[in-house]
């Protein structure tokens, strides 16, 4: 386990005394006013879950909530329900059906509207395509798409006919997805032609050829036509490879849902963590839906008239839980835009809130520190009147980002849901609520109603006022079940630091007086990297895999607008000398075999790392010399002179 922040920080951190009630105009007309909600949650947690559960539609009620033998939880235990019926079907049977599902903005500017009956037929038309691909209940799908509507009808075509979706990020390696592809062994790959990303074109089918090279399980790969031949050219693997646009014109609109049982696996979705290899998290059906229609309901206080827009990837936990599940099973208006925040110019978040009348926006405060950095005037030239709430999330925000944003994005009317979650976490579990809570910037306030989360020390004690590992010391129904094929990782990776009941997040928190929590960054050896996790050992395992490299520490440096940057220390072989050439080939290396989010900002060639006596690496020497920070104690270095040297190369090469 590595060490957590300094103290000196975490002070810093709390001497945040702003504080920022529920602008009166938002507060007057929201759901959850409350505070009594807490209490009720706190005294009956099954029950109060069990009441969003009973909002959605069931084809079997449960027979119990929940069954708790720590650490596996079973929760609406004996309920059968379809995550598509409640994303579409329900809608179309009522007012919703022709209101906007999804409204879509490709990077180069063109604009498709789904209506709830779009979206119904479409599902129901790739569930059939799939079915006469021959993919059946719990089979396994890997999905690579751009930010397109067909990524998420793919995701509810799986959910229909209980099929397991794998999604793969677009901007993930060719390597990244083989690996995630043979880890849950899918036998179906979607993908396109490619993408738009920052005016280029992203080759996505090039990409996935190169890891169907070894992929064995995959008996067809399905194509959607995104760029029409304008770019990239496609390789159609005769027998195996179909166009999606071409199956789609032989499929009927009717396609009867599977009855899933809550605990069957709704999707695997891939995270890193403390290791080299990314982890398969499982999430189930009942209780994940159960938690982001929750959460979706009374975090972003939404209405039916609320068009709600998350900025993440579907790639990521984020997409599937506020771009897709959540705000459809709420039968929200979701806007998805393909491209890059400053395409063509650094208005066009804002030029999209305009054009739709967007009134719920989330997104990361990686995003927020460079609208910052870009200046107020991009903001200001568009109308952003619209705007009635706004979210974080994906990593700590810092106050001063996040007053910006309250002021110039939200113009002081609209209040800023700092939420704090996990992949492993589903949903959204620490969080204001926006008609109830008075903000700190900075901090992510308290766990939602019917969620219970502590601080404790390293010997397990609870700390009432002040700072430890954040922990969870209740189930919550949307939870993971586990990590796919690894069940002895799921156990010892989250639940075995204490008792097997105390859920470990991986991350530093502080409580302060009000019970607020202040979260303080990762604790272990993962990365948050623009609001990406990236584990140090994935990347030291991609540099060691140079054919040049001896041994590779990787470590995170703080970074203004990324919040952190890699740092990686890398010795090389005998006779081998590094130089400007070996170090973007390098990064480019790493980009090749994780994906360009994993990009090395530094690497820094080193004779020796600095190790224990035992051989451990002294990753916290190699931060502070990342940091440029003073040395701590090397007394237990077994070579003390190699962290003088590495400091003076650092300085000379560092910037
Ligand atoms: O360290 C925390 C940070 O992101 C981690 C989870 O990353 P991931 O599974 O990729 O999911 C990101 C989106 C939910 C956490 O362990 N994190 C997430 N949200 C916050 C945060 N850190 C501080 N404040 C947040 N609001």
């Amino acid at each position: 386990m590595a060490d957590q922040k300094p103290a000196a920080e975490i002070a810093d951190l709390l001497q945040e005394d702003r504080t920022f009630p529920p602008p009166e105009a938002f507060r007057a007309q929201a759901s959850v006013r409350d505070e009594a909600v807490y209490a009720r949650a706190a005294r009956d947690p099954e029950g109060f879950w069990a009441g969003f559960a009973s909002e959605l539609e069931w084809f079997s009620p449960w027979t119990s909530v929940l069954d708790w033998k720590p650490p596996h939880a079973r929760w609406f235990v004996g309920g059968t329900l379809n995550a598509s019926v409640n994303c579409v079907d329900r809608h179309v049977r009522g007012a919703r059906r022709n209101k906007a599902a999804i409204i879509w903005e490709g990077e180069p500017g063109d604009r498709r509207t789904l209506t709830y009956f779009d979206l119904y037929r479409q599902v129901s038309q790739f569930a059939n395509v799939l079915t006469s691909l021959g993919v059946r209940r719990g089979d396994r799908v890997a999905i690579y798409l751009p930010l397109v509507p067909e990524l998420a009808i793919a995701m509810l075509a799986c959910a229909r006919i209980g099929a397991i979706h794998s999604v793969v990020f677009g901007g993930f390696s060719a390597e990244s997805l083989r690996d995630r592809i043979n880890d849950a062994a899918a036998t179906l790959l979607i993908t396109a032609d490619g993408g738009w990303r920052r005016g280029q074109v992203v080759p996505l089918k090039q990409m996935a050829d190169e890891a169907l090279k070894e992929t064995p399980s995959i008996k067809n790969v399905v194509i959607v036509a995104r760029l029409h031949d304008s770019a990239a050219p496609v390789h159609v693997k005769e027998g195996r490879d179909h166009w999606y646009h071409l199956l789609m014109q032989e499929a009927s609109y009717t396609c009867e849902p599977e009855r899933m049982d809550a605990e069957d696996m709704l999707y695997i979705l891939y995270t890193s963590g403390t290791t080299g290899k990314p982890k398969g998290i499982v999430h189930t059906t009942g209780g994940y839906l159960v938690g982001t229609y929750a959460t979706t309901k009374w975090v972003f206080d939404l209405k039916d008239e609320d068009v709600f827009w998350c900025t993440a990837d579907i790639g990521w936990v984020t997409g599937h839980s506020y771009v897709v599940y959540g705000p459809l099973a709420n039968g929200a208006t979701v806007v998805m835009y393909e491209g890059a925040p400053d395409w063509p110019q650094r208005d066009r978040f804002w030029e999209i809130v305009e054009r739709y009348g967007v009134t719920i926006f989330y997104t990361a405060p990686t995003a927020i520190r460079a609208f910052m950095r870009w200046g107020t005037e991009w903001p200001r030239r568009r109308d952003l009147s619209s705007l009635r709430l706004l979210g974080s999330v994906g990593e700590p925000i810092n106050p001063e980002a996040w007053v910006w944003y309250y002021r110039h994005v939200g113009g002081e009317r609209c209040p800023v849901v700092d939420t704090w979650w996990q992949t492993e976490t589903g949903s959204i579990l620490i969080t204001p609520l926006p008609g109830l809570t008075t903000c700190k910037p900075g901090s992510a306030t308290r766990p939602f109603p019917g969620i219970s989360a502590e601080i404790r020390t390293d010997q397990g004690e609870t700390v009432e006022v002040g700072g430890g590992f954040l922990v969870l010391t209740r189930p919550w129904p949307s939870m993971l079940r586990g990590i796919y094929g690894d069940p002895d990782r799921y156990v010892t990776q989250y639940w075995s630091r204490w008792t097997p009941d105390i859920y470990f997040t991986g991350d530093g928190a502080k409580r302060d007086r009000d019970g607020f929590f202040w979260l303080l960054g990762r604790v272990d050896d993962v990365l948050n990297v623009a609001g990406h996790r990236i584990g140090t050992m994935e990347v030291e395992s991609a540099l060691v895999d140079h054919p040049r490299v001896a041994e590779a520490a990787v470590v995170g440096r703080s970074h203004e607008i990324k919040g952190q940057a890699v740092a990686a220390f890398v010795t090389l072989k005998e006779g081998v000398q590094g130089g400007d050439v070996l170090m973007s080939e390098l990064k480019d290396h790493v980009v090749r075999k994780i994906g360009a989010i994993a990009r090395p900002d530094d690497v820094i060639f080193t004779a020796d790392l600095p190790k224990t006596r035992s051989g451990k690496i002294m990753r916290r020497l190699l931060r502070d010399i990342a940091e440029g920070k003073a040395l701590g104690d090397t007394t237990t270095l077994a070579d003390p002179n190699v962290i003088a040297r590495l400091k003076e190369q650092y300085q000379e090469t560092g910037e």
